[in-house]
Formats: C-alpha cells, sequence, structure tokens
C-alpha cells in the first residue's frame, strides 16, 4: 500500500505539475514531457523528458544531501513523481555562469565560452508575466522580497551548490555552463533548494566532445532546434547515475 494519497492539484507549471498530498508535510511533484522555451513561445511534447529530468533531479537531490545540502527531496514514487517537502517558493532565480554562454553573451560583450571566475551570480526576479527580468539590488531592495540577511544566504546556498554540481558534473565527464536554481522556505522556515536540477535548467557540455553543437547535453538542443533533445537528457541521466546515491523510493 502506498504511503500517501494523491490530494488536489495545488499548481501547474511549464514542465511540472504539484499536488497536495493527505500528509501536510509532503506534496507530489509530476514531471510533464512539455518543453517549453523562450517564455514558452516555443512548445513541444518531448516523450521521455519527464521520466528523464525527475530521475536526474532526483539523483542529484540525493547527492546534495549526502553531502549536507539542505533541499526540499523527499524521494521518488515511480518514473515521474517526486515527493518533496512543501516550500514557499522565493520568487528570485538564482543563475551562476561558470562560462559565458545564452542571455549573457546576448546582453554583454563577452564571447561564448569565456570562463568566469570567479563564477558571476545573477537574480532575477521569477514571474512569467514580466519574462523574469534581471535585477538589480536596487530593485531587489524596492520588492522588498528578501531581507539583505536572507539576500546573504541565498547566494551562499547558490554558491555552495555549484561547488557540489561542478564537483559531480566533472565526475560524470559533463562540463557545468550555468544554471538555474530555486530556492524555498519550509513550513519551519528553513532555506532549502527547491524545484528541479536537470538539463532543462542547467547547460551542460560532453567534456569529450569539442564541436560547439555537437557537445551540447541540454535544454539548448530544444532552443537552436538541433534535434536529439531526449537522447542527450538520457546520455546526462546515465553518465549522473554513475556518481549518485540511487534515489529512495518514497513510502
Ligand atoms: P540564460 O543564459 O538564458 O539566462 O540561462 C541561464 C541558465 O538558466 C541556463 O542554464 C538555463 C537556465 N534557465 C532556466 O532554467 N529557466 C529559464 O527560464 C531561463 C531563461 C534559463
Ligand atoms: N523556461 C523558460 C520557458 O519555458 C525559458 C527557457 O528555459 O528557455 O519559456
Amino acid at each position: 500500500m502506498s504511503a500517501y494519497t494523491l490530494g488536489p492539484l495545488l499548481y501547474e507549471g511549464k514542465a511540472k505539475r504539484v499536488h497536495a498530498t493527505n500528509h501536510d508535510d509532503v506534496v507530489a511533484v509530476e514531471y510533464k514531457d512539455d518543453a517549453t522555451a523562450f517564455n514558452a513561445l516555443k512548445k513541444a511534447q518531448l516523450a521521455g523528458k519527464g521520466e528523464l529530468n525527475c530521475r536526474i533531479s532526483a539523483l542529484v537531490f540525493e547527492r546534495l544531501a549526502a553531502r549536507g545540502v539542505p533541499t526540499h527531496y523527499l524521494g521518488v514514487d515511480g518514473s515521474n513523481w517526486m515527493l518533496v517537502r512543501p516550500v514557499r517558493v522565493i520568487p528570485i532565480e538564482v543563475v551562476i555562469r561558470n562560462i559565458a554562454a545564452g542571455s549573457l553573451c546576448k546582453q554583454m560583450p563577452i564571447g561564448a565560452g569565456t570562463p568566469l571566475d570567479p563564477p558571476l551570480l545573477d537574480l532575477y526576479y521569477k514571474d512569467d508575466a514580466f519574462g523574469d527580468p534581471l535585477l538589480t539590488e536596487a530593485r531587489l531592495e524596492l520588492l522588498g522580497l528578501v531581507s539583505p540577511v536572507q539576500r546573504q544566504a541565498i547566494e551562499d546556498l547558490a554558491r555552495l551548490v555549484n561547488r557540489e554540481l561542478l564537483e559531480l558534473f566533472t565526475e560524470a565527464g559533463l562540463i557545468l555552463v550555468d544554471f538555474k536554481i530555486e530556492l524555498g522556505l519550509t513550513q519551519s522556515g528553513e532555506l532549502v533548494l527547491a524545484d528541479e536540477i536537470s538539463p532543462d535548467t542547467c547547460r551542460l557540455w560532453d567534456g569529450a566532445v569539442a564541436d560547439d553543437q555537437d557537445r551540447i547535453l541540454d535544454k539548448d538542443r530544444f532552443r537552436q532546434d538541433l534535434g536529439g533533445v531526449v537522447e542527450a537528457y538520457g546520455q546526462v541521466c546515465k553518465r549522473v547515475q554513475g556518481v549518485c546515491p540511487e534515489p529512495r523510493h518514497y513510502g
């Protein structure tokens, strides 16, 4: 018998659905096959993406948890369901860039592929209606989203996640170019890593491939119409499972 029963749908995002359960301290996240880019201007159904992102995220969360990084993750159930602690998601997307790519190179005179040392940390306001704009220090203060102390804690946690992910992906033969994370506050007020960590939210290059298109193993394959999206995610999954603990079954 299952350790929980599903309750009502609480929220549907672009790539996941969040459901209540019969336990106040557990919510169920269903990973969908929907792929979107450019604030959902580009959309597709990619069979198998939900399962792959659920498994990759679970593997990564297992390893991060084993290293003492606080996360919302509790375990998995079936192939595309993840059980997590309910959190109040802070409406800030934290992006850390180790190598210049993507929007940074469109907005700044920095060549794609330039190493960024120290890694660049940017905060964006999480609101699709406004296109997730880049936050300045002054705008962050104006919106009053977080206190200066919370902001420091968010940046410290994001940099810790970057160090852990760099180590993990290097062991897996992958280059972590950049990634986006979301953080939340649990019912007891603990700041934890939330959402997902997958090729939808990270730029990952195959460390053994030199060609600048062939090496792409993340959502840029979809954004740039390169094809082989699910195959690339499968490759990431295969490599990541070699360096992470097997995800625990919830319940
Ligand atoms: P960017 O270069 O487009 O700003 O993206 C930086 C990183 O953030 C990249 O790894 C992709 C990820 N990302 C998301 O996870 N969600 C988003 O909505 C966007 C725009 C980027
Ligand atoms: N996640 C965003 C969207 O769905 C953008 C992106 O990842 O490129 O539109």
